[in-house]
């Protein structure tokens, strides 16, 4: 199954809400924190331009108002096209000014998260992780264990938001089983998180800069796509279509 991956920074929010729809604009006047406002109304434009691009709709303020991303009792967001479900499954997350979201087309468990690679403290280890993972943080050199530890708990957040728990499971339900080493470094590696009740999430992740991407999914996804790059990729297989079917003309000739 297809999984899309599409990011968004704070440079490319607009300065107006027109592409709100009312109920979101009256959702985004009620924060009180503005960091957990701009937070969201990133995550919203980041969500919204995805569908637009998944769904090829219009890139204007109408259409992507005609998209609404509302929570679901458990805090997860579903995806509403002119009031009705849009088929997408989704997934959001946003940190430091960044933003993204991974969609499916068939409902399935999908979970994403962006993660800062930071120190993390020997108390936060020993507290959030199982001790096979902490074990991994040990044998580790200071540097990797930061990025082991971001992505470990990346992983984590993804697995618990595709239950959609969020952190309101014991993350030390959750166990990495398995990370794979990306090629080359910014590509999508393999990752694997175990829950409990013998439920396995398979999905990948990716280092970029400062920062840890991952996606977790069951059943499994194929590997993270643009939305444009698929888009890019039909055309480029229908073109290879039809240089195959020149080529096999040419023989035939
Ligand atoms: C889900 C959670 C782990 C995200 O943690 P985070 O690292 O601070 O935030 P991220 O940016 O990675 O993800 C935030 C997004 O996760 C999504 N999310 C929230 N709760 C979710 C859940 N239970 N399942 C799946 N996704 C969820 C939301 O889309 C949220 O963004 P939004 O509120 O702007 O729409 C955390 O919010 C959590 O555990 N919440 C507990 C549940 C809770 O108290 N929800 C309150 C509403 S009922």
């Amino acid at each position: 199954m297809e999984v899309f991956w599409f990011e968004q920074n704070s440079d490319d929010l607009p300065a107006t809400d027109d592409w709100l729809s009312m109920q979101e604009l009256a959702c985004l006047r009620a924060f009180r924190f503005q960091k957990r406002a701009a937070d969201w109304r990133l995550g919203r434009w980041t969500a919204k331009r995805a569908l637009a691009l998944c769904l090829s709709l219009a890139s204007g303020a109408d259409a992507l108002a005609s998209i609404e991303i509302v929570p679901a009792a458990t805090g997860a967001p579903t995806a509403l096209l002119a009031g009705k479900p849009s088929g997408w499954n989704i997934s959001l997350t946003h940190t430091h000014g960044r933003a993204a979201c991974a969609l499916t087309r068939r409902h399935i468990a999908l979970g994403c998260d962006l993660e800062k690679v930071e120190p993390r403290s020997d108390a936060f280890l020993a507290d959030y992780f199982t001790p096979d993972e902490q074990k991994v943080f040990a044998d580790a050199s200071p540097r990797d264990r930061d990025l082991l530890a971001t992505l470990f708990w990346s992983a984590k957040e993804s697995a618990a938001k595709a239950l959609q728990e969020g952190l309101r499971l014991d993350t030390r339900t959750l166990s990495v089983l398995r990370v794979g080493c990306p090629a080359p470094w910014s590509h999508w590696a393999p990752l694997t998180v175990a829950a409990a009740a013998g439920r396995t999430f398979h999905g990948w992740w990716r280092a970029d800069g400062e920062y840890v991407a991952t996606v977790a999914s069951d059943p499994s996804c194929s590997l993270p796509i643009a939305p444009l790059a698929h888009k890019t990729q039909v055309l480029a297989e229908g073109r290879r279509g039809k240089n195959a079917d020149a080529i096999a003309h040419c023989s035939a000739d």
